[in-house]
């Protein structure tokens, strides 16, 4: 848990990453889909922020909104500030943007097979960022490549440049994914579902590169999976995402040592465990979440919550605080231990 171990994070008192009620919706065919729906959340220079949250909760389209990477067309961002470093960045003009954009704040996205080039090999895509963002020339471009390569623990990585994605593995095409969103020495790194479709091993190599990557380069990191296991590995702090919104969020410590939510308690209980023989199945959540689209009252887990009453039913929950920073929406907190006790 929490990941600040080898050399110290910088930290100021003034967050490098600051959301501020941040509403993201889109028109789209069966509605306008709130995807976003008033998140506030901080991050400290160096430090890992988990986000975490079934399919469809607004992991992705969250972090697109920083980066400012959605289809501008049907995107309406009806509030809410997203300053980095101070600056809003809802307010930078395109060429303002791409300044920032890969350079100051990189993301590894979902999809490796869809970022990456298929018909240019690696080596030249990693080169070609280096020359638009650096302006690098193209021999000094090829050599920090293959450093990169070879930084994020590619073997072969001379051979590798000339190779295409299709020719990697899974983890091979992440690592050099990863090393992408390095070549500019970023500020802030955005990895969403780094892991995801990876088996057990590969999984942990790609979470220990990030790790030593960070504290490398005292980077700053936002993790986003479906999997709280996964980023109990790396995160200080934990956004529990459901529906658009945050339901929980606290250091990774007064998490685990308190989960209030029981949507929380949930993804917990869905986390496999070492100590349980490989055969044992799964918790599921229950029913599904809702439609973004449709008319949302009440708590948005009311439908699949086992403790909801009727004013979980009628009455949005707000988020509420326990002191000093741990944040929770709803009616019925519980207090459960990552032991399984009452905290
Ligand atoms: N361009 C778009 N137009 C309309 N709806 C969209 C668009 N992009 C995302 N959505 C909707 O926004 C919601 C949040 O999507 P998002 O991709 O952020 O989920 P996620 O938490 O990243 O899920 P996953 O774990 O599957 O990646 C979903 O209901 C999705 O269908
Ligand atoms: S507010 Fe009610 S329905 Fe929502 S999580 Fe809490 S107990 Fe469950
Ligand atoms: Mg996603």
């Amino acid at each position: 848990m929490a990941g600040s171990t080898a050399a110290d994070p910088i930290c100021t008192d003034e967050p490098l990453l600051r959301l501020e009620s941040l509403k993201v919706y889109f028109r789209a065919a069966r509605g306008l889909v709130r995807a976003v729906d008033g998140v506030s959340v901080a991050l400290e220079r160096g430090r890992t922020l988990g986000i975490v949250g079934e399919s469809g909760s607004g992991k992705s389209v969250l972090a697109r909104s920083v980066l400012r990477l959605l289809p501008e067309r049907s995107t309406i961002q009806t509030g809410g500030r997203i300053l980095f470093d101070g600056q809003d960045l809802c307010r930078l003009s395109e060429s303002e943007l791409r300044r920032i954009r890969g350079r100051r704040i990189a993301m590894v996205f979902q999809d490796p097979m869809t970022s990456l080039n298929p018909v240019i090999p690696i080596g030249r895509q990693i080169a070609q960022v280096l020359k638009y963002h650096l302006g690098m020339a193209p021999k000094a471009a090829s050599a920090r490549a293959l450093d990169l390569l070879a930084s994020v623990g590619v073997p072969s990585p001379r051979q590798r440049l000339e190779e295409f994605p299709h020719q990697l593995s899974g983890g091979m095409r992440q690592r050099v994914m990863i090393a992408l969103a390095l070549a500019c020495d970023p500020e802030l790194l955005i990895a969403d579902e780094p892991t995801t479709a990876l088996d057990v091993t590969v999984q942990a190599q790609i979470l220990d590169l990030l790790h030593r990557q960070q504290n490398e380069r005292g980077m700053t990191l936002i993790l986003i999976s479906h999997d709280l296991g996964v980023v109990a590995k790396l995160a200080d702090r934990i956004a529990v995402m459901y529906a658009g919104r945050i339901v929980e969020q606290a250091s990774a410590e007064a998490l685990f040592g308190d989960m209030r939510m029981p949507y929380t308690a949930a993804l917990f209980r869905s986390i496999p465990k070492l100590a349980n023989p490989s055969h044992t199945r799964l918790e599921a959540i229950d029913g599904r979440p809702p439609d973004l689209a449709g008319e949302l009252r009440g708590c948005r887990f009311a439908p699949r919550c086992r403790f909801a009453g009727d004013r979980c039913r009628d009455e949005e929950p707000p988020l509420g605080r326990k002191p000093p920073d741990h944040e929770y929406a709803c009616w019925h907190p519980m207090h459960l231990t990552a032991r399984g006790g009452n905290a």
